[in-house]
């Protein structure tokens, strides 16, 4: 007989006690991306996560999810390796090495969850979002990081995209520096 092994599906609390000491996140961002990924129904579910840093937010989708979480970056840090490993999420967060335009020229599934925290100028904010945003799947989720700490780039190229593409998406209610989009 086949050995069954289950995934825990955490909660907020239990995450945040986790992943607390990387000093840039907050218990508020966490608990926003927690629910976020709590959206995902799909046993099927995939989360692109842009911007490896120090793997927390990949590996805070992948436990409040079960979703296995692909997360881009340019370097892939030993703390980003760290944490995967003393999490023991490997063969469950696995590093895209690359630009996040180079890894989307030849990505090819669709997603329910893209979380867009890369290159912060706005630019690059835009072009991570027109781009993911194809991929993701209808009431899928296209969320980013630092709206609010970074307002006149990051927060404008948010604020523009929502505002092209108000059909597709509905607002979903975050706490402080996180926005998420659901598309409809
Ligand atoms: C704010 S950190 C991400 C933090 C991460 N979300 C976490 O929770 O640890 C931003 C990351 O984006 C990476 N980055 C910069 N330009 C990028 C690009 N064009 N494509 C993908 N990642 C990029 C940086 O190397 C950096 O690791």
């Amino acid at each position: 007989m086949e050995d069954l092994y289950f995934i825990e599906i955490m909660e907020a609390s239990k995450i945040w006690e986790l992943v607390k000491d990387q000093k840039w996140q907050t218990e508020e961002n966490i608990s926003d991306l927690v629910a976020l990924a709590k959206n995902i129904s799909d046993v099927n579910g995939i989360i692109v996560d842009i911007g490896i840093g120090g793997a927390t937010s990949a590996c805070a989708l992948a436990l409040a999810s079960g979703c296995p979480v692909y997360s881009i970056g340019e370097q892939v840090a030993p703390i980003a390796v760290n944490t995967v490993i003393r999490l023991g999420l490997e063969g469950r967060v696995f590093f895209c090495a690359g630009e996040s335009d180079n890894v989307w020229k030849n990505w090819d599934r669709l997603v329910n969850l893209v979380f867009i925290d890369g290159l912060h100028t706005y630019d690059a904010v835009t072009s991570d979002a027109e781009k993911w945003s194809d991929w993701i799947k209808l009431g899928g989720i296209l969320a980013f990081h630092d709206y609010d700490l970074y307002r006149n780039t990051v927060g404008k190229a948010i604020d523009e995209f929502y505002e092209k593409h108000k059909e597709d998406y509905k607002p979903l209610k975050t706490g402080f520096n996180i926005k998420a989009f659901q598309k409809i």
